[in-house]
């Protein structure tokens, strides 16, 4: 490794949050730098919402490449971006922004097109999927909109189901009304919810149910949180896009049946890339020694 990587030459992005302490991004990055012997940084930036567009600004001025934003700016980022991807404009939403030379600011949101990346690495074939049957989503949280977008874009059919069911009305609505604003000429998207108590009873008609909420997270609200698989199709693909613990409950299950599964944790890498490619130049692996960096990392906090 080359023994003076950071020069006054480096080329610099970061992660806007707030807080932003929890963020495995900084990680992430600065092990792909280092590893591709990059002349770069990627830094924490802790900003609080109401100096957003000034903390953004300050960084263009400084000569920062761009940035990647969570929560809770997400939406602030797509408002202050110039130009946003199709997907990003759909789903309101943008986690990645690239300054360019002109000044301007493009935005897109990676996140749907991690979940969809993971999807593939895992071996699954996504378009054949597709034209298996529907993809119910538990959640309609700032995760569900994102990866709802991507399987629409892919051509799924999407049934939301969420504890609080006007948000998953709400979101199912919000979506609808994007996808048509964005294709007045083309199919409408297949967007239909299903009662939280109820999703269970749908499982023999899918293709692939995803868990976008917090339920079997270690700390969260339910780490025990296992549901009811026993009428899935033997077809099923079962996901999970929590990664602490890598395998959750709900995988566990799953795997015990005999069913196809993807965890959340090559979400987290793959929706790394799009943005590391625009910073800093270079094309990066979600390999082994990759997760088991991270997996390092988390394991420490
Ligand atoms: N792998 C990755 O790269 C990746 C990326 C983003 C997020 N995530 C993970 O995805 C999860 C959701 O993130 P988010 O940003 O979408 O969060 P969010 O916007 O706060 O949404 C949280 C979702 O979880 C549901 N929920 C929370 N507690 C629940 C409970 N006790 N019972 C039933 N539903 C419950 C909420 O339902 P209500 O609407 O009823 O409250 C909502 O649908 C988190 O675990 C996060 O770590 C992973």
């Amino acid at each position: 490794m080359s023994e003076f990587r950071i020069t006054g030459k480096a080329k610099l992005a970061g992660v806007i949050g707030h807080p932003v302490t929890h963020s495995l991004s900084p990680v992430l990055h600065n092990y792909w730098l280092a590893r591709k012997e990059i002349d770069g940084a990627y830094v924490p930036l802790s900003v609080a919402p109401d100096v957003f567009v000034t903390a953004v600004k300050g960084l263009q001025a400084s000569g920062f490449r761009g940035a990647n934003v969570t929560i809770p700016h997400k939406e602030a980022a797509f408002a202050i971006a110039d130009e946003v991807d199709p997907m990003a404009r759909i789903a309101g939403s943008v986690n990645t922004l690239v300054f360019r030379e002109d000044g301007t600011i493009h935005g897109s949101s990676t996140d749907g097109f991690g979940y969809i990346a993971n999807l593939e690495a895992d071996g699954i074939d996504v378009t054949a999927l597709a034209n298996r049957g529907p993809a119910l989503l538990l959640g309609a949280g700032g995760a569900a909109r994102s990866i709802a977008t991507s399987l629409l874009e892919k051509g799924f059919q999407v049934i939301f189901s969420n504890r609080t069911a006007e948000r998953a009305d709400g979101l199912a609505n919000e979506l609808d009304a994007a996808w048509r604003r964005h294709f007045p000429k083309g199919d409408a998207p297949r967007l239909s919810t299903v009662a939280w108590d109820k999703w269970e009873e749908q499982l023999s008609e899918l293709a692939l149910v995803v868990n976008t909420t917090s339920l079997g997270m270690q700390g969260g609200p339910a780490p025990d949180w296992t549901p009811d698989l026993s009428r899935a199709s033997s077809h099923l693909v079962v996901s999970d896009i929590v990664y602490v613990p890598q395998e959750t409950l709900f995988l566990k299950a799953a795997k015990e049946r005999g069913l196809t599964t993807s965890g959340g944790l090559g979400m987290l890498l793959h929706q790394a890339r799009p943005g590391f490619k625009a910073w800093f130049g270079a094309d990066t692996e979600v390999d082994e020694a990759t997760a088991a960096y991270i997996r390092a990392a988390l394991n420490k906090r």
